[in-house]
């Protein structure tokens, strides 16, 4: 009997959704325990589908299918990649990254209980940071590959004061070796992910998927004003320097140029009051802030804006600030040729095609750098995403792994 590829996905996302850093909530994050655990796991699944597998200098895990044999052995082998990320925000759903990754894997099973060979390979990408969460510098993974990833991040620190670098060599891989982990771009064809959308559009119009045209670029920056700590009790309120109040008028300056301008998206997701106590006037306030448009233009001007109004609050009230860009990247368009033949693949599977715009970020923005990318976004419950509420139906996910097995022989023939 054939194995239902939709079903082994969803049990795979639950077995998934149990690797966590954190009992009792989902949080899955860059070079963790929960993320060795993940890889291991995954890793057997690649290998069962038919793929040999390695993992690179900083703890991506691929997983190879390799083409059809040529005479004299394969010199240039050209790969087609597939893929998604592995780490999860905090509290997170199950679906944001495994989803593409197990879609991906599914898609190779497919072919190799099939016994067919592609005249190129597949391989399958699952990032070792997406989300971003443990370093507020994204697309860790995926940059490596790209080759775009920047060596200065190797000194960020993360909450404990453990380096990035220690925290890939705790993870078993090496940092030294980063820079050889990248993939040339002459060897790639292109990458495809399917994805969660994070949004409402596809349960509006009634649709299991969609096609992405644009990913949002996005800046990431940790915000910290200084003043001065002191007792609760005894200094006088004009006499204060509170970081935290500072940080309050800001935060409020946030939402209000996000709500400015036309889909601009800008966030406070984490506030850190130090040191932290009740009878404590707040010395230190630590701040990320998340802002996001599908125009560069637009994004850079309400930054340098936000920067500007970060610093006339921090001198009428007598405070320093520090503003540091953890990570910027430019808004992404999808690769035409291969959004043609993914939305050809959407058409023979459901009655209309929806074409989307991406405000979540993904692998694919950075694999961009070098390679055509596509994505294909799966419907998800009442559009809700970074929460345990996260839902997609077996179905959705059926019509998904049905378009990208109708995807990939199409992309060999147009090849
Ligand atoms: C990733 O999910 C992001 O867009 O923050
Ligand atoms: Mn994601
Ligand atoms: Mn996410």
């Amino acid at each position: 009997m054939r194995i239902d590829l939709a079903q082994t996905v969803m049990r795979r996302i639950d077995s998934l959704a149990e690797l966590t850093d954190e009992p009792g909530r989902l949080t899955r994050t860059f070079c963790s325990p929960a993320m060795r655990r993940a890889n291991e796991l995954v890793g057997s699944w690649m290998r069962e589908a038919g793929m040999t597998v390695r993992e690179d200098a900083i703890g991506n895990l691929i997983g190879h299918y390799a083409g059809i044999p040529r005479p004299g052995g394969i010199v240039d082998e050209k790969v087609f990649l597939l893929g998604s990320h592995l780490d999860t925000v905090r509290d997170a759903g199950k679906f944001d990254g495994p989803l593409g990754v197990l879609t991906a894997i599914a898609c190779v099973q497919h072919l190799h209980e099939n016994k067919t060979r592609l005249p190129f390979a597949i391989e399958v990408a699952a990032f070792a940071d997406e989300e971003g969460v443990r370093y507020h510098s994204t697309y860790l993974g995926s940059k490596v590959l790209a080759g775009t990833f920047d060596p200065e991040s190797l000194k960020r620190t993360d909450a404990d004061g453990i380096t990035m670098a220690q925290a890939i060599r705790n993870f078993g891989g090496n940092p030294e070796r980063i820079a050889a982990s990248r993939c040339e771009a002459s060897r790639l064809l292109g990458y495809a992910e399917v994805h969660i959308e994070q949004g409402p559009v596809l349960e509006q119009k009634n649709l299991a998927v969609g096609v992405v045209t644009v990913i949002a670029g996005q800046t990431r920056a940790k915000v910290t004003f200084t003043g001065m700590a002191g007792h609760a009790g005894t200094v006088p309120m004009d006499l204060r320097h509170d970081a935290l109040c500072a940080a309050a008028g800001f935060i409020l300056a946030v939402e209000s140029l996000g709500q400015s301008r036309g889909g601009l998206v800008a966030t406070v997701g984490e506030v850190a009051a130090l040191p932290g106590a009740s009878n404590v006037i707040p010395g230190r306030a630590i701040l990320s802030v998340d802002l996001r448009h599908p125009e560069d233009a637009v994004r850079k001007s309400a930054c340098q804006e936000l920067q500007a109004r970060a610093e006339a609050i921090a001198e009428e009230r007598n405070v320093k600030i520090d503003w540091d860009t953890a990570h910027e990247t430019g808004a992404v368009t999808c690769d035409r040729s291969l959004s043609v033949l993914l939305s050809e693949a959407v058409k023979a599977r459901q009655p209309e095609l929806a074409l989307l715009t991406s405000g979540a970020g993904h692998d694919a923005a950075a694999l961009a750098a070098i390679t055509p990318v596509a994505m294909l976004f799966v419907r998800c419950k009442g559009g809700i995403s970074h929460h345990p509420d996260e839902s997609v139906s077996v179905e959705d996910v059926r019509v998904a792994i049905e378009v990208m097995n109708d995807f990939i022989p199409a992309l060999a023939r147009s090849k």
